[in-house]
């Protein structure tokens, strides 16, 4: 039988083939050694594509410290075959507890980190909270998601950001199609696959019509379902109305709908207020970052009894007779009962980390603590890599 570590390299060789963008800077950072020297810490969602990331900065000289960005997301086949590569640490083993995934942040933190990477702001906030004095040669940041963002410039509004961050999520090259196609596909792709049900025909509750719910309603149109949408921001209300969606209120709308589906990156979002509202038999799933937009502790109080039904899906059966499944606990479903985005939209995002933890390594003593950027040059190029990509004949 194949070991753990055998299997993820396989599945990293897979995503590899399939990163062509990722191969061409791995093979000009081999040659420049842009991080000799440098130690970048990595906290990001464990799997194949995330490793060719971590590959690509270890070829261009640094020393690597991994861990994951959410228990529920990492994967112990590729986490085994990163620990077997010489100058990587890995710290992460799915499903470990909060205190163990806290304790890593401080592991990674202790490993005197010149740079870091990260899917979420969980290690932004520890090195506030441990006071930046402690990390005197840390030089920046790059932050993957919208929700680690959105923290990044609370903490800058707050005049407390200690060194300067790349917001990378805020890339074109990122947010047009990672939050919107990749997330689009592959959350569609675990609601499948974990539940091999019908999409066709059923009317599926998109909540929140930012990137990622654009991509959602796009790929569930695209399936067949019947699509509404419910959105804050009564602008993106009428953008989601004029591309053909029937909007409605979140508490109109979970009632008529068969699946039901959170990506705004807001906490409670479906409470247990709209859980009373919610259709028999529905399913429940979330798009968003962090495992909080479904209130667990609302399902859990209103339900008599639950079990895993099927690998990622729970059912809850409620005191009022109804049953209801949510995907993946309710954290992010296309990576907890899935592989995450397709290969080649993850070969843009983590070209743009690369490309920006090199800017980093190179200027980040000189920039301010602010949020930044991705320079337009970095975009620029990788959008160029990826049309000369598309061009090439097979
Ligand atoms: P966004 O800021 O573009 O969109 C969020 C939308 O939710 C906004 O339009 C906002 O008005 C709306 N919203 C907030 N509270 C709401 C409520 N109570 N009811 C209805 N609408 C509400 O953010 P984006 O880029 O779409 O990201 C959303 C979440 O998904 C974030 O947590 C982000 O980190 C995460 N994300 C997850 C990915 C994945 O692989 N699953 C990939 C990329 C992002």
């Amino acid at each position: 039988m194949k070991g753990e570590a055998e299997l993820g390299f396989e599945r990293i060789d897979w995503a590899r083939a399939h990163m062509p963008i990722n191969a061409e800077i791995r093979e000009r950072f081999e040659r420049e050694e842009p991080f000799s020297g440098h130690r970048i810490g990595a906290a990001l969602h464990l799997e194949a594509k995330t490793a060719n990331l971590i590959l690509t900065l270890r070829a261009g000289g640094a020393e690597m410290f991994v861990i994951g960005s959410n228990p529920l997301s990492t994967q112990d086949e590729i986490a085994a075959a990163l620990a077997e590569t010489e100058g990587i640490t890995v710290s992460a083993r799915r499903g470990e507890p909060a205190e163990k995934h806290a304790a890593s942040i401080d592991r990674l933190l202790d490993s005197s980190p010149t740079l870091i990477v990260e899917d979420g702001g969980e290690v932004i906030g520890r090195i506030v909270k441990r006071g930046i004095d402690n990390f005197p040669q840390l030089i920046g940041i790059c932050e993957e998601t919208t929700t680690g963002v959105e923290q990044l410039r609370e903490l800058e509004r707050e005049g407390k950001l200690p060194i300067p961050a790349i917001a990378v999520n805020d890339a074109r090259m990122k947010y047009l199609l990672d939050n919107r196609y990749g997330t689009g596909q592959s959350t569609w792709d675990a609601i499948m696959r974990s539940t091999n049900l019908l999409v066709a025909g059923k009317t599926v509750l998109i909540i929140g019509y930012g990137w990622v719910g654009k991509g959602l309603a796009l790929r569930a149109r695209g399936l067949g379902a019947r699509v509404i949408v419910a959105e804050l921001d009564p602008v993106k209300s009428v953008e989601a109305l004029m591309e053909g969606y029937d909007v409605a209120s979140l508490e109109e709308g979970i009632s008529r709908a068969e699946i039901v589906l959170t990506a705004t990156g807001r906490p409670g979002v479906v409470g247990k207020e709209a859980l009373e509202r919610v259709k028999d038999g529905a399913i429940l799933a979330n798009a968003g970052h962090f495992g909080y937009e479904i209130d667990k502790t609302a399902l859990e109080a209103i339900s008599v009894e639950n079990e895993e039904v099927r690998p990622g899906v729970r059912s809850y059966r409620l005191a009022d007779g109804r049953t209801l499944y949510l995907l993946g606990e309710g954290e992010l479903v296309n990576l907890s009962v899935a592989d995450g985005h397709p290969a080649e939209i993850m070969d843009i995002s983590f070209a743009l980390q690369a490309l920006s933890l090199e800017h980093l390594a190179k200027s980040g003593k000189d920039l301010p603590p602010r949020v930044h950027r991705v320079p337009e040059e970095i975009e620029r190029s990788i959008a160029r890599m990826v049309l000369s990509e598309l061009h090439q004949e097979r």
